[in-house]
């Protein structure tokens, strides 16, 4: 193992995010664990370690100044970053990473900036065995731990490949600046179409000939197995990428979720109204859609929505709550059910714990990783951390559980 002066390095640690992880780590690890903060604002950074009451050092690097960029990257196992939009903030990290060694992890949602870090990076980061992990926050853990539970629960305790999971989330929480900051972004680069491919993340070889039937779902309808109205869940268009990598990321490497594969994810609402709710959820992100081509109402949304740096109140955060369930058919018809639930705002309480206890996998469990120490590229939380982020997730008190129906 490359010797290093820090464990962990979490990068962009004066964000909105990045000021939670810092709190995370602090009450999470003890001495065990060599950490520091950066980020590219010396005065913000000191604010942040006086706020949290922590004694860790302070290092500083804009994310275009690629020496800067290396010299704290060199210094490190493992790199957990949350500056995004990641498309315009992350290349010099993850090129500095590969270039180093050392493993990666990040809460981006941006698949056309993943797109482009695995035709860049991934063989170079396969042939050395760096694990660079990107969407390890509520995009994308839950599903793709999920997905990845249910199927080797098929696998190992009933003998069946699986063929199909479902999805269904139910969410309360906020929205943060920088979130939206990363979808405009996305829509400024006119790369829409490559968000619509299902396929975008996979391998060229591993991707199927029947794609219409991968293809996301765009209106409200019943849902039987549920019994009640479910609309297409907003981040499915980033989730349902990274659990297509891991199928086929696990089938190159002989660990195959089975060949006839699929996954799908809704937005799912109780009665009464449910079927109302539904179609609102599908016309309001419509309305959103239409609204942002058009610039004085763009200017008009930017205005009312949280700005860049900031985010829901602690209330809000402290008082949301997720839950995905999940059904998986196997191939001689059992049925599996699946539940990951936490309470916090998803993207700010859950994504928090998603990211940092993603960066303390590679950190302090490396050895009992999935793939063995040879196994790297740009490779999905299921590829990449498997069972020991389930496990950690669980001692950190969330709902991870999968039963025969
Ligand atoms: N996966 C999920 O569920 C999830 C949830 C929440 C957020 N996110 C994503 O995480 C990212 C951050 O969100 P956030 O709410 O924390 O946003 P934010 O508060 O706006 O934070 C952005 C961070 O980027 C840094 N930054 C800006 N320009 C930089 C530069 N030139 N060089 C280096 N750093 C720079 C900022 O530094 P300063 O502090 O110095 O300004 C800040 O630390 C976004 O991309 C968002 O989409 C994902």
């Amino acid at each position: 193992m490359r010797e290093t002066t820090y464990d962990v390095v979490l990068y962009g640690a004066s964000g909105f995010v990045g000021r939670q992880t810092v709190r995370y780590i602090a009450e999470r690890v003890g001495d065990e664990v060599r950490w520091a903060i950066a980020g590219r604002d010396r005065g913000k950074l000191e604010s942040v370690r006086a706020e949290v009451g922590i004694d860790v050092d302070i290092l500083v690097a804009d994310s275009q100044d690629r020496g800067a960029i290396d010299a704290i990257v060199s210094q490190t196992r493992v790199l957990l970053n949350t500056a995004g939009p990641f498309a315009l903030y992350g290349d010099a990290i993850v090129d500095a990473c590969v270039r180093y060694h050392t493993h990666y992890v990040d809460i981006t949602g941006e698949t056309p900036w993943v797109k482009g870090l695995i035709d860049r990076h991934h063989l170079q980061a396969a042939t050395d065995g760096t694990r660079i992990i990107p969407c390890c926050g509520f995009d994308s853990v839950p599903a793709d731990l999920g997905a990845y539970l249910l199927v080797r629960y098929l696998q190992r305790e009933l003998g069946n490949n699986c063929t199909h999971i479902k999805a269904y989330y139910q969410l309360a929480g906020g929205v943060n600046g920088g979130t939206l900051a990363s979808g405009l972004n996305i829509y400024d680069r006119g790369e829409l179409d490559l968000v619509s491919n299902p396929f975008l993340l996979n391998p060229p070889e591993s991707v199927p000939t029947d794609i219409d039937r991968h293809r996301d779902p765009t209106s409200p309808q019943y849902d039987a197995e549920m019994d009640t109205w479910v609309a297409p869940f907003y981040m499915g268009v980033v989730n349902t990428r990274i659990v297509r990598r891991t199928w086929a990321l696990f089938d190159r490497w002989q660990e195959s979720y089975g060949t006839d594969f699929s996954y799908q994810e809704y937005l799912k609402f109780d009665p009464p109204w449910a079927r109302l709710r539904a179609a609102v959820v599908v016309g309001s992100m419509a309305l959103i859609g239409g609204a942002i081509a058009i610039p004085p109402l763009r200017s008009l949304l930017e205005s009312t929505l949280p700005q860049v740096g900031s985010g829901p109140t602690e209330q809000t955060m402290n008082e949301g709550w997720f839950r995905c369930e999940l059904l998986g058919w196997g191939s001689q018809g059992q049925r599996v059910r699946g539940l990951i639930a936490d309470v916090g705002d998803p993207g700010n309480r859950a994504t928090v714990k998603f990211v940092c206890e993603s960066a303390l996998c590679l950190a302090v469990d490396f050895d009992r990783l999935p793939g063995g120490a040879q196994r790297g590229g740009i490779l999905t939380p299921a590829t990449g951390l498997g069972d020991v982020l389930v496990e950690r997730l669980k001692q950190a008190g969330m709902r991870l559980e999968v039963e025969t129906i």
